[in-house]
């Protein structure tokens, strides 16, 4: 990766920009409208100018719709309690429709146990940051060994679910076009693109589709994971296409009101002492203008608003980040090293390899784990509210569980509470009452958790940003019982 690629990529998983100096950061930044985000795309060439994904003899569904899939054989190391000829495992390229040539790329891991469990499709955040960072550091079918080979993971949610995963926006991960035009910028954008994969992705897989489908996914999904469950209750409704048999959707550590979750940075860095009382009163002054921007950019169609809020907004957090210094802002306690604040380098390794690229089928086609062009194009769609599409999902009936590491900064747990009490539906009062209960695995504390009706809020101890990396354990004991609408079962009360 060039070097300037770190300058402009300035974080890796949700909405910050962090600098050593807030207010450089705002003179500079000023400078970097949309226009000049694309003008850089543009300038920095960065889309490959051949195809790649013609089908082959072993793509196992060539279809019409522009599905090119294969089937996977990579080696995998220890007990899988299957033998690699019966994994359901695959990898392939989708051409979306509307657009001028964009291809998805995704995984598809079928259950290691059954072939009725739910679907899940996973989306990672940044914007711009790669599913595959997921699949080999958080719920994968398996990690990646220090000797590059695959080791199992015990806890992958593919136990429970049939798998997938997309890099998405187009421009993240080995997920290409060779127009900028087909650069997205907005949730509208992002969410049919989802809506078009899915649908031809129970075309070619029509026994999958009938079964229950889960939208998961963390930090920037905030955004996404909302925007993609209303278009496919849209669909579903409209009669579009495939009635795909949505039942929930949850995010992890994410960013979904940042009206709220804006506020609640002050908040949350005092109670965890990263910062004084005279430090909070005088970050705390930026907030008034930051929510002004934010409800202006709700109003706003030429993205001024929208600028001038993720400008304003974001200073908060640098400002924060200025006194913390070099803790992980994804993980308290833990140092911030490198660029991305954790070392994802083996994963950058293992998917560069000619072999493994070759079972993928990606060609030439460049692994980009987290893309600045793509955080770039987003930037007007960061303080926009999410929020407002959930209630009315809820109101049908589909669930909805928000949970949060609780050492994260970015997307702390506090600003998550916040919004998800704050939402306005018809069982408001009932959840704001709920008990907090114990949420036990194996007869251990790993969280604490309300619920009422179709909506479950639960702060996972001893994690950071990353909950699946973190408590891989808890993490599949929550997927499970969460869709089996056993989450809140138990009735002990815990202490606050
Ligand atoms: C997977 O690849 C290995 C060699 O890399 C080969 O021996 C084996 O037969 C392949 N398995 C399948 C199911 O294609
Ligand atoms: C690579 O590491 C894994 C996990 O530590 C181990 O099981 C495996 O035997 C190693 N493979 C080689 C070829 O050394
Ligand atoms: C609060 O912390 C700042 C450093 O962030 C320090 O300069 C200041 O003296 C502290 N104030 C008090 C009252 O402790």
């Amino acid at each position: 990766m060039p070097s300037y690629f770190s300058l402009l990529f300035l974080t890796l998983f949700c909405v910050s920009a962090k600098s050593n100096d807030a207010d450089n950061f705002l003179s500079s930044t000023q400078k970097f409208p949309v226009t000049m985000a694309e003008k850089l795309i543009r300038q920095l060439n960065l889309f490959p100018k051949h195809e790649i994904n013609k089908a082959t003899d072993d793509s196992v569904a060539a279809t019409e719709q522009g599905l090119f899939e294969k089937k996977l054989n990579l080696s995998y190391i220890g007990d899988s309690g299957a033998t690699v000829q019966n994994l359901g495992h695959h990898a392939g390229y989708y051409r979306l429709p509307h657009t001028k040539d964009a291809r998805m790329f995704y995984f598809f891991f079928e259950s290691r146990s059954r072939k009725n469990d739910p679907v899940v499709i996973w989306l990672t955040g940044g914007p711009g940051c790669s599913s595959e960072l997921a699949v080999f550091y958080e719920n994968g079918p398996f990690k990646i060994a220090d000797n590059m080979s695959l080791v199992w993971n015990n806890f992958g949610w593919d136990k429970v679910s049939n798998l997938i995963y997309v890099d998405q926006p187009t421009g993240t991960g080995f997920s290409y076009s060779s127009s900028e035009d087909d650069i997205r910028h907005d949730e509208r954008g992002v969410s049919n693109d989802l809506y078009d994969f899915l649908q031809v992705f129970f075309k070619a897989h029509p026994q999958y589709a009938k079964n229950d489908f889960y939208i998961t996914g963390e930090s920037y999904a905030g955004h996404y994971i909302p925007a993609f469950a209303s278009r496919v209750h849209q669909g579903n409704k409209n009669k579009e296409g495939i009635y795909v048999n949505l039942k929930g959707f949850a995010i992890g550590n994410g960013l979904t009101d940042p009206e709220i979750q804006y506020k609640a940075y002050t908040d949350f860095a005092l109670d965890m002492k990263l910062i004084n009382k005279s430090d909070y009163n005088t970050i705390e002054k930026t907030y008034p203008q930051c929510q002004q921007a934010i409800t202006l950019c709700g109003k706003d169609r030429s993205g001024v608003a929208c600028m001038a809020a993720y400008l304003v907004c974001t200073s908060i957090f640098n400002k924060i980040m200025n006194i913390v210094g070099d803790k992980n802002y994804y993980d308290l306690r833990k140092r911030c090293e490198g660029d991305l604040c954790y070392d994802f380098s083996k994963m950058e390794t293992f998917l560069n390899d000619q072999k493994v690229r070759q079972a993928l089928g990606v060609g030439d086609i460049e692994f980009v784990s987290c893309s600045s062009e793509v955080y770039q194009a987003m930037q007007l769609d960061w303080m926009k509210n999410l929020e407002v599409g959930i209630p009315s999902l809820l109101e049908d009936g589909i669930k909805l569980l928000v949970y949060a590491g609780e050492y994260d900064l970015i997307c702390n747990w506090l600003g998550n509470s916040r919004w998800v009490h704050a939402m306005k539906w018809s069982g408001q009062n009932a959840f704001g009452k709920a008990p907090l209960v114990s949420f036990t695995v194996d007869g251990v504390e790993k969280g604490v958790e309300k619920n009422h009706g179709p909506l479950t809020f639960l702060k996972v101890h001893d994690a950071g940003h990353m909950v699946p990396m973190d408590q891989p354990n808890a993490a599949l004991e929550m997927l499970q019982r969460w869709m089996q609408n056993k989450l809140t079962k138990q009735d002990h009360l815990a202490p606050i």
